[in-house]
Order: structure tokens, then sequence, then C-alpha cells
């Protein structure tokens, strides 16, 4: 079989992604190129994304992007022969440009273009790498974590075109309570690497605040974090002036963390042990945190070599198109 050459196209929230991916089959991957162009500067202002402006961000950044990777693909003599878009979930505005941009340039190439679900991109991100990368056989059954800004979610998956859902937030996604959390401290969107760096600042002696971590106890697979961003808030408005303090910020912003943390990593361990993974698979936004890595890598290394721990370069955490084009091709070939 010839190998399956595809520009990916990424627009669900606010970076623009362009990818091009080699598939020799399953497990033979290169990545030719992988485009991201950032709207964080534009959106930090209104503190979040405004879906009408990444809109047209992305209408104004993909034919500059595009026609960057084409001629790296040719230069490379790896001409795409299919499209990969972003098909959902993401915000509907920036979703569309996206799509009408695949299924136009598709047409004009006389190749097909495939819809894409961004949350099976997150799934498959972590064995992404620059250039050539394979990915191992009998990875299954295999437990995937989402967190992102808009999901946090944990799946067990058979194959990778066949997964069940287990369970998901009932309100805020992780990386969402970062953003929230971090506004109430005085930090800009995107708060999760402010809130890590604060918690990092916090030194351990003195650690005296702590917060209830949300359905630690809950039997089941779901998550809850808007409990905790709304105690975070009402202990900030009862400390008065101390709440301005730099290192009683760093204090709450680790406390919140932790409460953050235990609950993913607590559901995480749950699911391994009851389907009795071979593999944790880990994307989104949200796995760029370090401490959450770090508690990952912990949990995973109690197995002793029966689990294998898959996380993104960090590159590779945040949203990029090079994560659909895997995706695509996965499907593809299975
Ligand atoms: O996956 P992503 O780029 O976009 C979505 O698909 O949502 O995730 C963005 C989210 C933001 O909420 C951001 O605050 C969070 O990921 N994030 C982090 C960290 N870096 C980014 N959350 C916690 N700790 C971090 N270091
Ligand atoms: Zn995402």
């Amino acid at each position: 079989m010839k190998p399956l050459i595809t520009l990916a196209i990424e627009t669900s929230a606010d970076e623009t992604g362009v990818a091009i991916l080699e598939s020799k089959n399953l497990y033979e991957h290169t990545l030719i190129t992988s485009l991201v162009s950032s709207q964080i500067r534009l959106h930090k202002t209104y503190g979040g994304i405004v879906p009408s402006l990444a809109a047209r961000e992305h209408e104004k950044n993909l034919p500059i992007l595009v026609k960057k990777a084409l001629a790296i693909g040719k230069r490379k003599d790896k001409l795409p022969r299919h499209i990969a878009y972003t098909q959902t979930p993401g915000l509907a505005p920036a979703l569309l440009i996206g799509q009408t941009f695949a299924k136009t340039l598709a047409w004009a190439l006389g190749i097909k273009a495939k819809g894409t679900n961004h949350l099976r991109g997150h799934i498959v991100s972590s064995f992404l790498a620059q250039g050539s990368f394979a990915i191992p056989q009998d990875l299954f059954p295999a437990i995937a974590l989402v967190v992102s800004g808009g999901h946090t979610q944990l799946y067990v998956l058979e194959s990778f075109t066949k997964s069940t859902l287990l369970g998901q937030t009932k309100d805020d996604a992780f990386g969402e309570a970062f953003d929230k959390v971090a506004r109430l401290l005085g930090y800009p969107y995107p708060g999760g690497p402010h809130i890590e760096r604060l918690a990092k600042k916090a030194q351990a002696k003195n650690a005296e605040i702590a917060f209830p971590s949300p359905m630690l106890e809950s039997n089941d697979y779901d998550f809850s974090f808007s409990g905790l961003k709304t105690a975070v808030r009402y202990f900030l408005e009862k400390q008065g002036e101390k709440a301005g303090h730099v290192d009683f910020i760093a204090q709450t912003a680790k406390a919140f963390q932790e409460a953050a943390l235990k609950p993913v990593v607590g559901k995480t361990k749950r699911a391994i042990e009851h389907y009795s993974a071979k593999t944790l698979l880990v994307g989104g936004g949200g796995c760029a945190n370090q401490k959450l890595r770090q508690d990952l890598k912990t949990l995973i290394e109690q197995y002793g070599g029966d689990v294998s721990l898959w996380l993104p370069k960090k590159e590779f955490t945040g949203d990029n198109a090079a994560m659909i084009a895997l995706a695509a091709n996965l499907e593809y070939l299975t």
C-alpha cells in the first residue's frame, strides 16, 4: 500500500494549525511539517477566547500556513493526497472556517476532505515527534485522559477507533478551572502556566491553605471543578488585604492545583486498574502541567512496567494539526 500523506487543518479554538503527516502503516509515521499560529495575545485582553475574533484570525492565517506547508511538502516530495480537518468539538464559527477551507482546498486539488474529532487528536498526541516516530503494537486496552481548556475526560480504548467514554466533567473543564482561578488571583488567560509557576514558588513549610478535592470519593469517573473555583473565590473574599500578598497568592495557587490534580490522578488510577489497562495515553493543554506529569509518572511506576505512560511533548500538548492528521490516518488505517 502507498503511504498516506495527509494535510490537516485545526481551527477549533485559538490556535490555527496546519500539518502534513506521512503514515506507512499504523506503526510508522513521519511528520513532514507542523505549523501553529497562536492567537493568545489577541484574546488575552478579553480574559478568554472570543469566537468571532478567533474565526477572523483563522481566516487570515490559514492561507499563509497552508501555502507554507505545501511548499515544504513539495520540496520534500511529500504532497498530500488526503485532507483532514477538525470537525468537532470546538467553537462553531472557528470550526466552520477550517471546514470550509479544507473542503475548498480538497475540491481544488481533486482529493477528499475528512472531518476528524478534536479529542481523538488529543488522545493520540503523545506519540507525535518532529520527523519519524513509531507507535508500538500491543497498546490495548488503553485508558486515555484528556485535560484541556474545554474537556476533562477518561476513555477506555479497545483500538484507535473503538473507545468508550467512562466519565467527564459535569461543569468546568480542568484547564478552564485553572483559567478562572488565575483570573481570581489577578493573572491573564491562559491561566494554567501562571498557576503552575506560582505553585512552584510557594514554600512547602507555609502550606496551611487547603481546598477540598471535588468528587474524589465519588464512585464514578466524572469530575467537577466549578465548586473548587467557588471555594477559592469565597476564601479570597474573606482574606481582605492579605489576599493581595505575593506569598499568599502563591500558597493559594498551590492549594488549588493540589485539589484539582487529586481527582484527576485518583480516577485515572481507578480506571487503569478496573480495565487492566496496558497503556495510559494523556493529552490536552492541561498536561503541560509538570506537577500533573510527575504525579502520573509516580502512579505508573507503581505498576512496575505493566503499564506504559504516554505524555505528549510540550509542543503537542496544546492544539495543533499534527494530532488531527495522526488521528485521521490511524482511522484510515485501522
Ligand atoms: O488543549 P488546549 O490547548 O485547548 C483546548 O482544546 O481547550 O488547552 C488549553 C488549556 C487552557 O485552559 C490552559 O490554561 C491549560 O490548557 N493549560 C494548563 C497549563 N498549560 C496550559 N493548565 C494547567 N497547567 C498548565 N501548565
Ligand atoms: Zn484541544
